[in-house]
């Protein structure tokens, strides 16, 4: 009995060593592995990074790596058609960049992460840049010569920016 109890003691104290070593797994975490995955843009445009691009230069590449999907100057695509839309109806109305999304800043936050569809996180901040002030310039909510950069894209006004009613005002800053 003697020796079974100091064999038990061995195990807890083993196991409680164990524990504070930690499993041994995974490594630490850097600011950089986190600066890669931390890339949110706010309505504000918080976050938005250096870098600017306009229309013309967003035209040449959505040629060549969004047209395939969303057709030609952005319509007649497989995917969703990036121009226009009809008024909002009811909560059955298609719901499009030009006749929806309050911000334009979205746009950008949006094609950064999930653009091209099968291609993620391949485009650099400039194309996005531009390729979001193409989408701008081909629903005529800015020119195509305005560049686009963290300053300018907060200030773009889209359509739909006042067509939203807050669920709960009072919590709003
Ligand atoms: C392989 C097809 C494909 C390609 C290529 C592609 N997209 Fe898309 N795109 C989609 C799909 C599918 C969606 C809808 C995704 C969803 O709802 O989750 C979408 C949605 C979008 C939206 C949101 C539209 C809306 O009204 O909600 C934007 C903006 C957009 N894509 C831009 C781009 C840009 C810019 C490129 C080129 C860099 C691109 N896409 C390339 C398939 C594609």
């Amino acid at each position: 009995m003697f020796m079974y109890r100091n064999i038990l003691v061995a195990l807890t104290l083993g196991s409680t060593a164990a524990l504070a070593a930690g499993p041994n797994l995974g490594i630490p975490v850097t600011q950089d592995d986190i600066a890669a995955w931390d890339i949110n843009v706010l309505p504000d445009g918080t976050g938005l990074p250096p870098g600017s691009g306009t229309a013309a230069q967003g035209s040449d590449i959505f040629a060549v790596k969004c047209a395939w999907c969303h057709g030609v100057n952005g319509v007649g695509g497989t995917h969703h058609s990036l121009v226009g839309g009809e008024p909002l109806k009811g909560m059955g109305s298609s719901k499009t960049i030009y006749n929806f999304w309050p911000y334009a800043t979205t746009i950008f936050d949006l094609v950064r992460r999930s653009m091209p569809y099968i291609q993620p996180r391949t485009l650099s901040n400039e194309e996005v840049y531009a390729l979001t002030a193409y989408i701008l310039a081909i629903n005529d909510l800015i020119d195509e010569k305005d560049v686009m950069n963290a300053e300018t894209l907060p200030q773009v006004q889209m359509p739909n920016r006042d067509g939203f009613v807050y669920r709960f005002p009072e919590l709003m800053p």
